[in-house]
């Protein structure tokens, strides 16, 4: 530590839009002169990011903020803040303020631009401060980020969402669907590539609706188009695209493309079409496994992935059936599975029949015990393969090896060498399991003829 500095600690709840909202807090804090702090004790400043989507993500929250209170005690003149999606309840705002007298700061999704003024204010009346904006003005203004990786990097295209999914909160959290100009994403994914960033991930809700409320006649595939002319980039990828706006002509870009990789990650929530349309997915599972259809027939080796979610008010064992026939139907590489969670304010959650806690948790098991059957065996088929895997480094759960993933989102595990972090590596696989694959890289002289045959494809 440096002696007089002043430091910051940043703690992310959520999904990859706030990870991206947190790197852009973290931008704002250095540029006020913050470091960032190794160990949350260290902090002048402590910001909390958080997430409303499911009822435990708001528990973990409260619990979080709860613990903090000793630091408080210990360093009077720590400033606590709390953002985020969960801070765009009135009802969540209110417990914080009132039960939690250790929170200086609470502010939204939409003004995380003033949070610096926030600050300041504290800093100088000692006193706390509120300011959530019920809805979103315009697009949030391109911030400094402080971005952790630095290989990867997130890229936001589209903030919002306009779908209203029955059970979901996020549009309520994110207001209406707003696109950046492409001329402002483009530059700022040539400024990451000259920086060395190999791979860049487009963020938005639902990126597939890009473009819509520009004047520009420019959609998600054009997008990707000039995207992918970048010389430099290896990789693109993108989330969340929805199965219902998934055209033709994004297939066959994704199928032209160069950098664009062979993963789609299409959500579908249940395989029931009673259930999809009380969700408001405005797909079937017909039109669902057309997609999957038209995707493999272009692209005959691509990956899918999926959410789902189980419990949803009014799903019978019919109904779940179905989800289960769809996962054996379209064999994904990996699903993330939810209980279905009733978020206030959303129409789901007024819905009757809602689903007792046992039979929903007793539906997810049953599902996850499917779906990770598949996925192990869908990874044991790639034994023998050699993968092109994106180095990131000492891997979370054995650091004494290296992981990456390769063009697939693939989990891959194995020994380290020497100059090879942020490269993109061939590695042969001779061990599977549902959600990693391990392996040894292998000759570089390799590399080259893997990539020239990647490159041609
Ligand atoms: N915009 C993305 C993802 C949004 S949230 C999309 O449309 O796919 C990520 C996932 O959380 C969703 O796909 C859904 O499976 C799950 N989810 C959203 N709201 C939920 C709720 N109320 N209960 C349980 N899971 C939920
Ligand atoms: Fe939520 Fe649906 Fe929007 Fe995704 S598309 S964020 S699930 S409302
Ligand atoms: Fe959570 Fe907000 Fe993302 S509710 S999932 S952090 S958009």
């Amino acid at each position: 530590m440096i002696d007089n500095a002043k430091y910051y600690y940043i703690i992310t709840y959520g999904c990859q839009m706030n990870v991206h909202d947190s790197e852009k807090l973290a931008g704002m804090l250095e540029k006020m002169g913050y470091h960032p702090a190794e160990r949350i004790e260290e902090a002048d400043i402590i910001l909390i990011n958080t997430c409303i989507i499911r009822e435990n993500a708001e528990l973990k929250v409260f619990g979080k903020v709860g613990s903090l209170k000793q630091l408080k005690k210990k360093n009077p003149d720590l400033i606590i803040g709390v953002g985020g999606c969960m801070m765009q309840s009135e009802e969540a705002v209110q417990q914080l303020y009132e039960k939690y007298p250790q929170v200086d700061l609470i502010f939204g999704t939409h003004n995380i631009h003033h949070v610096p003024e926030l600050i300041n204010r504290i800093k100088e009346e000692r006193g706390r401060v509120v300011e959530v904006w019920d809805k979103e003005e315009g697009l949030i203004p391109d911030l400094p980020s402080r971005r952790e990786d630095k290989y990867k990097a997130w890229v936001s295209i589209i903030q919002g969402c306009n779908n209203f999914c029955a059970y979901c909160i996020v549009p309520y959290t994110r207001g209406r669907e707003r696109s950046r100009p492409p001329e402002d994403i483009v530059t700022e994914v040539e400024r990451l590539v000259e920086k060395g960033v190999k791979e860049i991930t487009l963020l938005g809700q639902n990126v597939n609706s890009y473009g819509k409320d520009l004047e520009e006649k420019v959609d998600f595939a054009d997008l990707l188009v000039r995207l992918d002319e970048i010389e430099g980039l290896a990789r693109i990828r993108y989330m969340t695209s929805h199965p219902r706006d998934f055209s033709q002509k994004l297939i066959n870009t994704i199928k032209d493309g160069k950098s664009i990789c062979e993963h789609f990650h299409l959500p579908i929530q249940s395989g029931s079409n009673r259930i999809l349309k009380k969700m408001n997915r405005g797909y079937t599972r017909e039109g669902y496994l057309n997609l999957i259809k038209r995707i493999k027939e272009a692209i005959p080796d691509a990956s899918i992935t999926t959410d789902f979610i189980v419990g949803f008010p009014g799903e019978t064992e019919e109904d779940f059936a179905e989800t289960m026939d769809i996962v054996k139907r379209v064999r994904f590489d990996m699903a993330f599975t939810f209980i279905y969670s009733p978020r206030t304010g959303t129409p789901a959650a007024k819905m009757p029949e809602q689903i007792p806690e046992d039979r929903k948790k007793e539906r997810l098991e049953r599902l996850m015990e499917l779906q990770n059957r598949i996925s192990l065996e869908n990874n044991q088929k790639l034994i023998g393969e050699v993968l092109e895997v994106l180095v990131d480094g000492e891997s979370k759960n054995n650091p004494e090896m290296y992981s990456g993933r390769d063009r697939k989102n693939k989990l891959v595990i194995f020994s380290k060498k020497e100059g090879i972090k942020g490269e993109i590596v061939p590695v042969k696989i001779n061990k599977a399991q549902s959600f990693t694959l391990f392996g040894e890289v292998i000759d570089l002289s390799v590399t080259r003829k893997t990539l020239s045959t990647i490159e041609g494809r």
